[in-house]
């Protein structure tokens, strides 16, 4: 059987119901936002890449209302610390550390002139965290969508995500791409979200095939972008752009990396093949897709999966073995494609497959899985969501 999502409706009562049971308070304004999966386009959005993710059913929800202080306070369904800060005041890094998604949101608004009230306020999520799905982008897009309820503004959606993105630089330090906060703003149902990363622009594409499945393998192996890993990715890809003397990867070919590739040198000069291929599997990944041309489609993401592992090297074991069961299994399993997905150093696969064969894959895959690592895995089908919004009193 397949793992069904938790609904959404429930987490806006459990958070409510928390809200009521931490501060005795009645919620008035309820925020949700989604995390995402990326089909393909990985480690490129820094790069003026194309990446194609999508919202997935799966929320970060803050329910809350303003306090009368000057105070917020924000407690979580993981009854960790709860965070109280000053809101009058402009927001430093402090602890604990999950609330610096929320200070650095809150620091964005002020930057645009807004005074924030005092609230309280109680967060629940359905994203399991440090498993490449943007847990953190849901987390600062739903409280930058709390804060426009608190407010009573709304802000534009790419201005809204920028902000966020902002907030993930400045306050958790890592120097994110733009990816994950689009996806959790500009969301729809059936949609995949095609981003140019060079313009900015994102384009909303059907997935509406009942045919397809999109299975979400997390490896239960822990992901921390923060550690330095992903900054040093992207330093090597600004460095090899410098090398290769050009204003931007989109202007950058394969045959340029191959002429310069002494002068790049390892492994700068792997992570440019990286970034020129992935750009291409993008673009043409995104072609297969709207002629339902699945022949096309799967080889592109094993080869983003090669790529990300052996020349990017963001990979890990067990997303490598949770790649190849599915492998394995291939087309005449009802396997499209899998590839590791997001940031990397573990987290999560993402398995494009046939919607008749999907729980029979995902048994498999989980069973495989974890005689291979003797790690139970977090298996779940995922479809395009509606990005972050507020959802109306009563839920
Ligand atoms: C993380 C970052 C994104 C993107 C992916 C890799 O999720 O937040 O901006 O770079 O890694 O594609």
């Amino acid at each position: 059987m397949l793992q069904l999502n938790p609904n959404l409706t429930d987490l806006v009562a459990d958070a409510a119901a928390g809200l009521r049971q931490q501060f005795q308070m009645a919620a008035t304004i309820t925020a949700a936002a989604p995390g995402r999966v990326n089909l393909i386009g990985e480690h490129i959005d820094y790069c003026d890449g194309f990446v194609m993710p999508f919202a997935i059913d799966r929320y970060i929800v803050i329910a809350g209302c303003a306090n009368g202080t000057s105070q917020a306070r924000i407690a979580d369904w993981q009854d960790k610390e709860i965070a109280v800060f000053d809101v009058s005041q402009a927001q430093q890094i402090g602890a604990p550390k999950w609330s610096n998604y929320l200070r650095g949101v809150i620091q964005g608004f002020q930057d645009r002139g807004h005074h924030i009230p005092g609230f309280d306020a109680f967060i629940v999520s359905s994203i399991p965290g440090g498993a490449g799905l943007s847990s953190s982008a849901a987390l600062e897009c739903a409280t930058a969508t709390f804060l426009e309820g608190l407010l009573d503004t709304v802000l534009d959606t790419r201005e809204k995500a920028l902000l966020c993105q902002k907030a993930e630089h400045e306050f958790a330090k890592v120097p994110c791409g733009i990816m994950d906060q689009f996806a959790s703003a500009f969301g729809k149902p059936n949609r995949l979200i095609l981003i140019d990363c060079q313009s900015g622009e994102p384009e909303l594409v059907p997935f509406e095939n009942p045919d397809l499945t999109v299975l979400i393998s997390n490896t239960m192996v822990h992901h921390e972008l923060s550690d330095g890993g992903y900054a040093a990715r992207r330093k090597h890809t600004e460095d090899g752009l410098a090398i290769l003397g050009k204003a931007s990867w989109r202007e950058v070919t394969e045959a340029d990396v191959t002429a310069a590739w002494d002068q790049l040198g390892d492994p700068v000069n792997r992570r440019s093949r990286h970034v020129v291929g992935e750009i291409a599997r993008t673009t043409a990944a995104a072609a297969a897709l709207a002629r339902n041309d699945f022949d096309t489609l799967g080889p592109l993401m094993a080869a983003s999966h090669d790529s990300l592992r052996d020349d990017f090297e963001v990979s890990c074991t067990e997303l490598d073995i949770m790649v190849d069961i599915a492998r394995k299994i291939g087309r005449a399993g009802g396997v499209i494609g899998s590839r590791m997905t997001g940031g990397g150093f573990g987290g999560s696969t993402v398995t494009l497959c046939e919607s008749s064969k999907a729980a029979d894959i995902a048994a498999t895959l989980a069973a495989d899985y974890t005689k291979a690592t003797g790690i139970s895995p977090q298996i779940f089908a995922s479809r395009p969501a509606q990005g972050a919004h507020l959802v109306a009193a009563g839920g």
